[in-house]
């Protein structure tokens, strides 16, 4: 594969953005809306990332965006809930199965303690299979399972929550992903 590059997302990224999250609508497996969102009802939630405490990133190959990944305040975003952070990761399709899922998820746990994040929990339904798979691969452990709470196309899907304990903010990186270095090519 061509070089892969990862960046801080900016402004004008935010169509290609929403054009890859919204490719994954119809499938029915990775996103809860059910029809395409727009530019602009993305664009508050694009403004809520800061690339120092709770970044955006694209992956780049030859200047061409393909995936990208945020790091958003937990739950309700209250104080107590600091230094846990929500992922959310979408990799263009026909450029899946490349790594550049892997190399996304190993940016934002090795950067997790620069950016004050001791927690990354990511939400997936639970037939969403690659995305599971990708974050178990990293040491992410269930952590909750909400039985049959969407309802896509009349079907009653679960939702999982998935846990990591990345490092604390002295740059030590906890012993959990320390434990899953093995898995890292
Ligand atoms: C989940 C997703 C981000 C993975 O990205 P990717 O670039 O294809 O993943 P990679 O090629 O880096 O693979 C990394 C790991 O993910 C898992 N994985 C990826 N695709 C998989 C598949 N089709 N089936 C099973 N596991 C898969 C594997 O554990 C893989 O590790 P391995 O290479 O050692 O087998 C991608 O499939 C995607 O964008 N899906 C749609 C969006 C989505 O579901 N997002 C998650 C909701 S937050």
């Amino acid at each position: 594969m061509n070089e892969l590059r990862v960046r801080d997302a900016r402004e004008s990224d935010l169509p290609e953005i929403v054009e890859i999250y919204n490719s994954t609508i119809p499938s029915r497996m990775v996103s809860a809306d059910t029809e395409p969102v727009t530019v602009e009802q993305r664009t508050g939630w694009f403004r809520e990332h800061e690339p120092r405490r709770r970044p955006l990133w694209v992956a780049e190959v030859d200047g061409t965006v393909v995936g990208w990944l945020s790091l958003g305040d937990f739950w309700d975003r209250r104080a107590a809930y600091h230094a846990t952070a929500e992922v959310g990761i979408y990799v263009k399709d026909g450029h899946r199965g490349r790594g550049i899922g892997r190399r996304l998820v190993e940016e934002a746990i090795e950067r997790a303690a620069e950016l004050g994040i001791e927690i990354i929990t990511a939400g997936a339904f639970a037939h969403n299979g690659p995305s599971v798979k990708l974050f178990e691969r990293f040491g992410f452990e269930q952590w909750a399972l909400f039985p049959e709470v969407a309802e896509l196309d009349g079907v009653k899907r679960d939702l999982v929550i998935l846990g990591l304990k990345v490092g604390k903010r002295d740059g030590a990186i906890g012993e959990h992903y320390g434990g899953e270095h093995k898995h890292r090519r």
